[in-house]
């Protein structure tokens, strides 16, 4: 069933997705299972990771059975890089909790462009082997893209290198410097990839992502705009801030967690 919520604002948002997050990591660890979980990067995530972070500082959360698999990565990019993703998780998540390195997987942007295919067909592989994922955060870019596939993109799609749309190549170029900096392709996980977890929370705040959630949660699903994907699937839930939601036909303001 989809669920929409909306929220003052992103930081109580983030609240309730990191409370969510923290509920179901004590659960399994109650029952001594592991958890698998999807992650995203951009700046939609960064206020769910400080809020886990300051849970796990707080209230002892554990992580270490915690599995992570982020979306996507930059390529080329060195992990090492402060604009990589994997510098990103470490920074804003991993470096501040105490998840085991064995446990984090991150697509690589530094492989050899021939040694791609093989890598990809690993992730799938290590994502099944982890038993599939139980929790998918996602952000939404501006191009409808969720992980890193742009439209058009089909429903079918794995792990794999993709060309970045030049919407999303401007909205990294901050990062970057300047566009002539900014990488045009990426390892991402595919749609069908996405689709295979068990839950989805897809956050979006402020005024810019107003529009293309509105396509995304409205317009018939489509392959130009990737996130329409998700109205395919049960258990879909949209966290968004007021602003995120303004476009929509019917917003059901509620604000708990
Ligand atoms: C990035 C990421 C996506 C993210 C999106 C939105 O390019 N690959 O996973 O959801 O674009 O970014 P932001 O959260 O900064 O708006």
């Amino acid at each position: 069933m989809r669920q929409i919520q909306v929220f003052d604002n992103k930081m109580e948002g983030s609240r309730a997705i990191a409370r969510y997050i923290a509920n179901l990591v004590k659960r399994r660890q109650e029952e001594n299972k592991p958890v698998v979980l999807g992650l995203a990067t951009g700046s939609t995530p960064i206020g769910v990771y400080e809020e886990l972070v300051r849970i796990h500082k707080t209230e002892g959360l554990s992580f270490k059975h915690v599995v992570t698999f982020n979306l996507d990565e930059y390529y080329p990019m060195r992990p090492s890089s402060h604009q990589s993703y994997a510098w990103f998780m470490h920074h804003h998540l991993f470096s501040h909790i105490d998840i085991s390195a064995q446990n984090i997987h991150i697509p690589d942007g530094a492989l050899a462009r021939n040694h791609i295919p093989a890598f990809c067909r690993g992730y799938e592989a290590q994502i099944k082997n982890a038993g599939g994922i139980d929790l998918q955060l996602l952000g939404i870019g501006r191009t409808g893209h969720i992980g890193f596939n742009e439209p058009p993109v089909s429903a079918d799609t794995i792990t794999r290198l993709v060309s970045l749309h030049n919407i999303t190549i401007e909205d990294a170029a901050a990062d970057f410097g300047s566009i002539s900096f900014t990488p045009t392709e990426a390892i991402t996980v595919g749609i069908s990839t996405i689709m295979q977890a068990r839950e989805i929370i897809i956050a979006g705040w402020g005024q810019n992502k107003a529009a293309i959630i509105k396509k995304a949660i409205e317009a018939n699903v489509d392959e130009h705009i990737p996130a329409s994907y998700l109205q395919t699937r049960p258990s879909v839930r949209w966290v968004l801030d007021k602003e995120a939601a303004a476009e929509l036909s019917e917003v059901p303001m509620q604000s708990e967690a």
